[in-house]
């Protein structure tokens, strides 16, 4: 018999209480909604940040996410609920946990959900400090697509399961599958020495949990990890976390900070470690999912149609440029198809998008006669678009071509393709709120057969997601601009010129 325990109502009522008043603030003020993406989800009220439970049960995707409903900056974690069919639409769905037990007093974390066997099981992690020292340990709950109960076993996995020494304050985000018959549940924790490392454990029950593998840890280019993902893709396995505390390493793509990343190799059945292939893009053994500023704790879904969809929090930790006045903050990447092509993944934006389409415009622009010269994109304005472009740069790959977004006067979004340097430029300096970080390249080359790169833009309000050459690589950066800044300009050198098709997304 499956044993549960009802959340403690109150805090859960208090929470989707305060989470209601909020939205209801948010939507009868212009200024509180003249920022909201259309067809990306966004924070309801409050703070978000993780995705976590991305799954697809009962004939909905569902996701959950961290929130924290009181303010717009992060507090003790609940997770909010919000549910899709075509991933441009979401449902706000109640609170579904909040921190309200003895083993998550202190917060909900992250963590992932299946769909096992009619029962929406989530693992999360529970947060709870006792002495002035905080604990993290894996907990369970279970639910049917709208309210959620947690396990009376909670917590399920402690650091007394784990048979070696780590910091009991970082064992985090696990993520839980099934196979052959047993449950497995993957999380990250920081071992003595700083670095982090996925410890994998399997259960027959859900309540005997026993310690499997180190699956994989970190080679001591990065500190902990965060929010894992493991899952099998085009024959061969992938593992995704977001290790912090790397160090900028350009050739091999990495920025400062926290990074996303992702390793293709084998899980070994029978000694459980995996064993990484070396990525051909930077000769490392890990390679970043996007190299945008705000894009990070990718999780992923299978959908009934045997894709597999990943959708990321839109924001960074080092750099927020949310405006102060605003009583939400934080948004979800547009979820990705995924793909893996002669070893490598491939991310582009789900189909469904393409039903919401309106209004398209196809033309060319040629850049000619001496030194930079700046362009309107045909009669394309707006800040709800979705545009291909196809860029041909000069012989010799020299100068750069600019496209300036959300322009007012003198103040945009820019992306640069810099041919000279095979680079894709992202600068929000110009913006509302450039916050801490305002630049950030990564590098791309066109097409190795016909010389022309080219880019898949998705502009919603406030946020700019640029896939280069058919999904291999991912840029995706936030930017807060007024409303009335719906401009689009191209500034290039004499000698570029691009091909370009515009919709509208009318969602
Ligand atoms: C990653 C993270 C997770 C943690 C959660 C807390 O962004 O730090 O590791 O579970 O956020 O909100």
């Amino acid at each position: 018999m499956r044993s549960k325990v009802s959340s403690m109502t109150d805090e859960l009522n208090r929470a989707r209480e305060c989470g209601r008043r909020t939205a209801r603030q948010i939507a009868e003020s212009a200024k509180q909604t003249e920022h909201r993406p259309k067809f990306h989800l966004a924070s309801p009220a409050g703070w978000i940040n993780d995705p976590n439970g991305f799954s697809f049960f009962g004939g909905e995707f569902h996701l959950f996410f961290q929130h924290h409903p009181y303010s717009a900056q992060w507090g003790p974690m609940h997770w909010g609920h919000a549910v899709t069919r075509d991933f441009v639409r979401w449902q706000d769905r109640k609170t579904a946990l909040a921190p309200d037990t003895i083993s998550d007093r202190d917060g909900c974390f992250s963590g992932t959900a299946i769909d096992d066997g009619g029962t929406h099981l989530i693992a999360y992690t529970g947060v709870s400090k006792s002495g002035g020292e905080e604990v993290q340990q894996q907990c369970l709950a279970s639910g049917d697509g709208e309210t959620y109960a947690k396990r009376a076993e909670n917590p399920v996995i402690t650091a007394a399961d784990v048979p070696f020494p780590f910091q009991k304050n970082h064992f985090r985000d696990p993520k839980i599958w099934k196979e052959g018959g047993a449950y497995f549940l993957a999380a990250v924790l920081r071992k003595t020495d700083g670095r982090g490392a996925l410890a994998l454990f399997s259960s027959e029950n859900l309540r005997a949990w026993k310690f499997v593998s180190v699956m994989d840890e970190s080679t001591g280019a990065s500190g902990m990890w965060e929010c894992p993902d493991f899952f099998r893709l085009d024959g061969t396995d992938v593992i995704i976390v977001s290790p912090q505390e790397m160090k900028a390493d350009e050739a091999r793509g990495f920025h400062d900070g926290n990074n996303s990343v992702y390793m293709t190799g084998t899980l070994s059945r029978t000694s459980f470690r995996f064993a990484r292939d070396i990525r051909t893009e930077n000769g490392f053994t890990a390679a970043q999912i996007d190299g945008g500023i705000d894009f990070y704790a990718p999780q992923t879904a299978l959908s009934p149609d045997g894709r597999r969809i990943m959708i990321a929090w839109m924001q960074s930790w080092e750099s927020p440029v949310t405006p102060e006045n605003l009583l939400w903050s934080g948004m979800m990447t547009f979820p990705r198809e995924l793909r893996i092509r002669d070893g490598r993944l491939f991310q582009f934006p789900a189909r469904e998008i393409e039903r919401y389409r309106t209004n398209p415009r196809h033309g060319t622009l040629s850049f000619s006669g001496g030194g930079r010269t700046e362009q309107s994109l045909g009669a394309v304005s707006g800040r709800h678009l979705d545009i291909e472009l196809d860029i041909t740069p000069p012989p010799g790959k020299t100068g750069s071509i600019s496209f300036h977004i959300a322009k007012d006067g003198g103040s945009y979004a820019e992306l640069k393709y810099d041919a000279a340097h095979g680079t894709l430029f992202f600068d929000r300096s110009r913006t509302l709120a450039p916050g801490a970080i305002s630049f950030r390249r990564m590098n791309v080359s066109p097409c190795k057969t016909d010389g022309i790169l080219r880019l898949r833009l998705l502009l919603d309000t406030s946020s700019l997601e640029a896939f280069a050459n058919g999904g291999e690589a991912a840029f995706t950066n936030v930017f807060f601009m007024p409303p009335r800044a719906k401009g689009i300009f191209v500034c290039a050198d004499a000698g570029f010129s691009l091909e370009y098709s515009c919709f509208g997304i009318e969602a």
